[in-house]
């Protein structure tokens, strides 16, 4: 299947069957997940806290998500892949489609950006030159600072209203679907009925949106420093990392008793 081809698949699966996102930021990952089911690969900014080890997504730059959509493109999943537009990357609908276009040169079928009405000429300046957009609306991670934390959205009916809108503003300028973000299940399910395209929930409540994502670090217990409270993991990676380095290390410095 072409880019395209997923990106209509995906969006056909609105009411349908749902559909199952993980973020992946390098080949092995993405073959793993792919290889298991997943529908889409996402190679989200999340990168600079859970690879790269920035205190938040505002560290990003383009170089880094080039370098790490191109692992995962290696991969050729059958997912599709989507790349994220870091911040200060989209300021123009002009930046935000040459910066779009480089991140499809570097293997990405589609890319996502942080925001509603503000934003929806960018998305159409993207769209309009035949790359799919993501959307992603309630909490925006790259506004954290400008926010002061991560906060649950869509706690009011004037809260859920401003994400309503900005939606709409977004899916007329042609994304395929939409992250929710941190938005009460009560509004996230609002917003699901209402709005034409699938939405993609995290930390969004269970069987609220058409689709859930999740950071792999999160489903993996693998970076167990920072684990937000709606994660479920389903491994204990770091555990058994740790577990095997030790034995490594007391085989290495005691080879005569290997354990
Ligand atoms: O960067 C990311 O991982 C994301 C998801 C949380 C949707 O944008
Ligand atoms: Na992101």
């Amino acid at each position: 299947m072409t880019a395209l081809q997923k990106v209509e698949a995906i969006r056909d699966r609105k009411g349908k069957r749902a559909i199952a996102a993980l973020t992946a930021y390098d080949y092995p990952t993405a073959r793993l997940l792919d290889e298991s089911g997943v529908d889409v690969l996402l190679v989200g900014d999340s990168l600079g806290m859970v690879v790269l080890g920035f205190p938040d997504t505002t560290h990003v730059t383009l170089e880094h998500m080039l370098h790490h959509v191109a692992a995962v493109a290696r991969a050729k999943p059958n997912a599709l892949v989507v790349g994220d537009l870091p911040i200060h990357t989209y300021d123009t609908p002009e930046q935000a489609l040459e910066t779009a276009r480089r991140l499809v040169e570097a293997g990405a079928g589609a890319v996502k950006l942080e925001g509603g009405v503000s934003e929806a000429e960018k998305v159409r300046a993207i769209t309009s030159a035949g790359i799919p957009v993501m959307g992603h609306l309630g909490m925006l991670p790259q506004r954290v600072l400008e926010e002061g934390g991560y906060r649950k959205k869509g706690r009011t009916p004037e809260q859920t209203e401003a994400i309503r809108e900005g939606a709409q503003a977004i899916i007329d300028a042609g994304v395929f679907a939409i992250v929710l973000e941190s938005v009460v299940p009560d509004s996230a399910r609002f917003l699901t009925t209402t709005l034409s395209v699938p939405t993609i929930g995290i930390g969004c409540g269970d069987h609220t949106c058409d689709g859930e994502v999740a950071v792999i670090t999160d489903l993996l217990g693998s970076y167990p420093w920072f684990v937000p409270p709606f994660a479920k993991p389903q491994a204990d990676v770091a555990g058994a990392t740790r577990e095997a380095v030790r034995r490594y290390v007391k085989n290495v410095e005691n080879p005569s008793h290997p354990q």
